[in-house]
């Protein structure tokens, strides 16, 4: 079903430097969720910090009524096997072959005989497209077939919790699309709860179910995805947009020159939000709400045209019932 993780007061250093602190968030049991963040604001290292592999300073992380900051090495070794984790560098053994790379996890905390291991081996080889490969050794391989191989070994010990960092990273639009498509349609599947980071602005738009943005070492915002996409906070409103006028430089922060020089000029009206992608066989998700229920329960007006199934480009347009719900705030 996915378990809920809560997260409080988080703070980490390395040294004397700090990567973020008092981050606190929830992600829902069984719902998407996409970090955001300018690079080197420390996303990977909150992977890292969630699945218990970096102590944070300060703060706790609660899963099944267990904080996990304060969990001896024994007790977080079960813990663990809750999670399946994708690394941004996809961490695979360079002299294992795809297949022995992914059924490696099953080998090491299960005891199932090696038929059940092939044919679970085999079946998420098959889940991200990467039949006929099995044979080959990491360094024979694409980046963005890496990429899907380290998903497929995150995949294989049924997680409750799914962390992926980065996994459109390299990848070409098509297979993006392919990959957004695969996390929806697995969410539905697994009903785990996924954390994704990514810095692909469409991604963040249509994917998920709750966005959150970490930004000059705190977390600027988390929440809904319409609740981000609708906001007006200047940081989340540049972020979500790419765009160059805002507090966020090309170093980190404007400082007080440029941000006058920017003053009084004209923001550009926040685009439509798009449907939610759906899965591709219609059926619903666990988390899946309706389209403009968070703008509408929170008396939110949504930017003219959002939840409209016709913008050229984006997707969220494939469900299967074909029936878009009326535009909101039109
Ligand atoms: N093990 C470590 N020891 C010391 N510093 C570290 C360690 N891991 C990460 N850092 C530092 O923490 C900061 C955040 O790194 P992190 O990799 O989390 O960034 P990121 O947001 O994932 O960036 P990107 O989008 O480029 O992947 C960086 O300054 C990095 O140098
Ligand atoms: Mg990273």
């Amino acid at each position: 079903m996915g378990v809920e993780v809560t997260v409080e007061g988080l703070t980490k250093h390395f040294g004397s430097q700090a990567i973020w602190r008092d981050v606190s968030l929830t992600l829902p049991a069984g719902e998407i969720s996409v970090m955001l963040g300018p690079s080197g604001t420390g996303k990977s290292v909150f992977l890292k910090t969630l699945v218990g592999l970096l102590k944070p300073d300060q703060g706790s992380i609660w899963i099944q009524g267990q904080d996990l900051t304060t969990l001896r090495e024994r007790q977080l070794y079960e813990v663990r096997k809750l999670f399946g984790v994708l690394f941004q560098d996809g961490a695979l053994f360079g002299s294992m072959n795809l297949f022995d790379n992914i059924a490696f996890p099953l080998r090491e905390h299960t005891k199932k005989p090696e038929s059940q291991v092939r044919d679970i081996v085999m079946e998420k080889i098959e889940l991200v497209g990467l039949q006929g490969a099995e044979g080959k050794l990491p360094g024979e391989i694409s980046g963005g077939m890496r990429k899907r191989a380290g998903l497929a070994r995150a995949l294989v010990l049924d997680p409750e919790i799914l962390l992926i960092d980065e996994p459109d990273s390299g990848l070409d639009p098509v297979r993006t699309s392919y990959i957004n498509q695969l996390f929806i349609d697995l969410n539905a599947q697994i009903d785990a709860t996924f954390l994704i980071v990514t810095h692909d602005i469409n991604t963040a738009r249509t994917v998920p179910d709750n966005i959150g943005l970490l930004y000059h070492k705190h977390l600027a915002m988390f929440g809904p995805r319409e609740m981000l996409l609708s906001s007006e906070e200047p940081v989340v409103r540049q972020f979500l947009n790419a765009q160059t006028v805002g507090p966020i430089g090309m170093s980190e922060e404007k400082d007080a020159t440029e941000l006058a020089a920017e003053s009084g000029m004209e923001l550009p009206p926040l685009p439509p939000i798009a449907l939610q992608l759906g899965t591709s066989d219609g059926r619903p998700r666990q988390g899946e709400k309706e389209p403009g229920a968070w703008c509408r329960e929170n008396g939110v007006t949504p930017p003219p045209g959002s939840f409209a199934s016709s913008h050229a480009g984006v997707p969220g347009v494939s469900r299967a019932t074909g029936t878009a719900p009326e535009p909101v705030g039109a």
